[in-house]
């Protein structure tokens, strides 16, 4: 399949997503969203495929929704269309996990996309902001929902209502990013992450991701007793007898299901 905003390729057992509209510091369309869906489509379907690499330029992962399509926008037009996010949650519904590997500026839909992914990495010149608000308009894919989750209530006040930026050591601090790296290992050190991942268990790496996302979206007691059922279903994989062997005789285990 052919894409006109991203870029779609395999590394091993990751797949790796560019986005790609340089000119507009891949400010983020329906089009280039619809891709998106489509790219994660094919990965999940794809037996090669363990994990999943977002990542955008070395100026910016995303600068944004773009303005200009959306300037003269009406209700209709937005509410109809469902504008932006009528394919966003396929990121969160994709059950292999994905890395948002972030340079540069994640402003608005860039910074949501990236929340959307299951872990970022940023290099040291990330940005994260939601300036929606110079806009004359918020967040809309997920902003001001993801972001007290991710940094607290203060912090995406803050960032919501003063349109400022966070560096990535601030993001990092705040718990928005895993980790930081130098910009120019950032592609190397989130495919050697998603590679890392991809050579686990995929049912294991599954059930991982269902359960963290229940500890984001439910009470404790409710997503305890989530965790404790997908426990023990883990005793059902072939991959638990492999592994634990694997240990016990001193060995690197040989998963069946990657
Ligand atoms: N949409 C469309 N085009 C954009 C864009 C966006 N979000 N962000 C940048 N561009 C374009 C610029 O118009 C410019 O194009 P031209 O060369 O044709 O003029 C090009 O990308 C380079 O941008 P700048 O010249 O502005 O680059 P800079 O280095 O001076 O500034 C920036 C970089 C601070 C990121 C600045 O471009 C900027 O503030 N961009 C807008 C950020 C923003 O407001 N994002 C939120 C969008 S709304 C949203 O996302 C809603 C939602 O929740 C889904």
């Amino acid at each position: 399949m052919s894409y006109e905003n991203i870029l779609v390729e395999t590394r091993g057992r990751v797949g790796l997503i560019t986005l790609n509209r340089p000119k507009a510091l891949n400010a983020l369309n329906d089009t280039l969203v619809d891709e998106i869906s489509a790219a994660l489509d094919a990965f999940e379907a794809d037996d090669g495929i363990g994990a999943i690499v977002v990542t955008g330029s070395e100026k910016a992962f995303a600068a944004g929704a773009d303005i200009g399509a959306m300037a003269k926008f009406s209700y209709m037009d937005a509410y109809l269309t469902d504008y932006i996010t009528r394919n966003w949650e396929r990121i969160k519904t994709c059950r292999k996990p994905i890395i948002a590997a972030v340079a540069g500026y994640a402003l608005g839909g860039g910074c949501e996309m990236a929340m959307a992914c299951d872990v970022i990495i940023a290099a040291d010149t990330a940005k994260f902001g939601q300036p929606e608000i110079k806009l004359g308009i918020l967040p809309g894919a997920g902003g001001t929902q993801r972001l007290p989750r991710a940094v607290s209530k203060a912090k995406a006040m803050d960032m919501c209502l003063t349109a400022r930026m966070m560096d990535a050591t601030e993001a990092e601090r705040a718990g928005l990013v895993s980790r930081i790296v130098p910009a120019d290992k950032l592609l190397d050190e989130a495919l050697a992450a998603a590679e890392t991942i991809a050579g686990f268990s995929l049912p294991v790496v599954m059930m991982i991701k269902e359960s963290v996302n229940r500890a984001y979206e439910s009470g404790l007691s409710e997503g305890l007793l989530f965790e404790r059922r997908v426990f023990h279903s883990a005793f059902a994989l072939d991959d638990q007898k492999e592994g634990m062997a694997a240990f016990v005789e001193k060995r690197a285990p040989q998963f069946k299901h990657r």
